[in-house]
């Protein structure tokens, strides 16, 4: 644009000055120096309004036309990967300075969960992560835990005003897997999962119980299932997980959502001996059963044709046997003292 005015084309090279220099460009319609265009152009005498007033505008317009280059430029510049380790545009060479992370550790929960996760991708199990916010029908309807069921009191946690429930166990996903997988089964194939997450329970607070800790799920289903499967998987996962071959046994108990339902126990292994009294021999360590027919109902899966197992295990507990960690609380109060111990 050209423009004849002596004041405009001065102000006009020292608004693009200042425009570059900007880092929020729109602040460029609150320069002083545009502002006192428009002061002038109110001083002057009428006869001399019209040129002025058109070349103003279309300094106006040229500063918009500024700013609308910048917004074209923005929109096509690649999308950025929050997810990501680090900047998707930095160079091969920057983000081999940024990587290995020298500050910080890997919370122990998490080495713990990756182990456990590991073990099962061997065994042929897919991982699914549980979720941290849920409805009633998951984590007790479909369960088999109708609306007045006493054994929803075992499972007392934290409720939205709108009904919304942090999930008291990872069970919760029992019949999100079930339903996703089901086509699983007409296919031929098992469906074996493995479910890691957080739960939440109303609990007094001590050495051995939170508010927040880590199970993980499993959920085994196909033609032919019987608690001999059951018994064996968990005998092999145990006997991965602390490097000996141990015995197991399972004693009666009761879940809604499974029947039977058992109490799995193993032999304690060589690092976690204790004295000689029968009950010193075995570490219960998990709730498990065949899954309720009611429970595969819900999920659409015909309990005549198929059957299936089902466990749940405490992750922080298997983590303070191995790590000799005498105080639960630890996990989540954050002291670096204690992460340190781990990194
Ligand atoms: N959800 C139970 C709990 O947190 C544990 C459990 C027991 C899970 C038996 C299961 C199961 O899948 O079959 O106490």
């Amino acid at each position: 644009m050209s423009y004849t005015n002596p004041e405009i084309i001065k102000a006009q090279s020292a608004l693009a000055a200042e425009f570059e220099k900007l880092t929020e460009k729109k602040q460029i319609l609150r320069s002083k120096t545009l502002e006192s265009l428009y002061g002038a152009l109110r001083a002057l005498p009428n006869d001399q309004k019209a040129t002025y007033g058109k070349e103003l505008n279309e300094l106006k317009t040229e500063i918009m036309s500024w700013l609308n280059k910048v917004e074209d430029n923005q929109k096509q510049l690649p999308p950025i990967d929050v997810t990501a380790p680090f900047d998707v545009n930095t160079s091969k060479d920057e983000k081999q300075m940024l990587l290995p992370v020298t500050q910080g550790s890997i919370h122990p929960l998490m080495t713990e969960l990756q182990y456990i996760v590991d073990i099962f991708g061997r065994m042929g199990f897919e991982a699914v992560e549980s979720r941290q916010i849920d409805d009633d029908y998951h984590m007790f309807e479909s369960l088999n835990f109708p609306e007045g069921h006493p054994a929803r009191d075992d499972y007392d946690t934290f409720m939205t005003t709108d009904g919304l429930i942090a999930p008291a166990h990872t069970s919760t996903m029992q019949n999100r897997v079930l339903s996703e997988r089901k086509k699983n089964l007409e296919a031929g194939e098992a469906i074996a999962v493995v479910i890691p997450d957080r739960v939440f329970r109303n609990e007094d607070l001590d050495v051995t119980h939170e508010h927040t800790f880590y199970q993980f799920e499993g959920v085994y289903v196909d033609k032919n299932i019987t608690v001999g499967n059951l018994i064996a998987t968990l005998k092999t996962f145990m006997s991965e997980y602390f490097g000996q071959d141990l015995k197991a046994k399972i004693q009666p108990f009761y879940f809604p959502f499974t029947e039977p339902s058992f109490e799995f126990a193993i032999e304690r292994p060589d690092s976690l001996k204790k004295g000689d009294t029968e009950a010193d021999q075995w570490l219960e360590l998990l709730g498990c059963g065949m899954i309720h027919p009611n429970v595969l109902k819900a999920a659409g899966i015909d309990p005549t044709i198929y059957t299936g197992f089902a466990w749940g295990c405490g992750i922080e507990r298997l983590v303070m046997m191995k790590n000799s960690i005498e105080d639960i609380r630890h996990f989540e109060s954050g002291k670096l003292d204690f992460l340190r111990q781990f990194s």
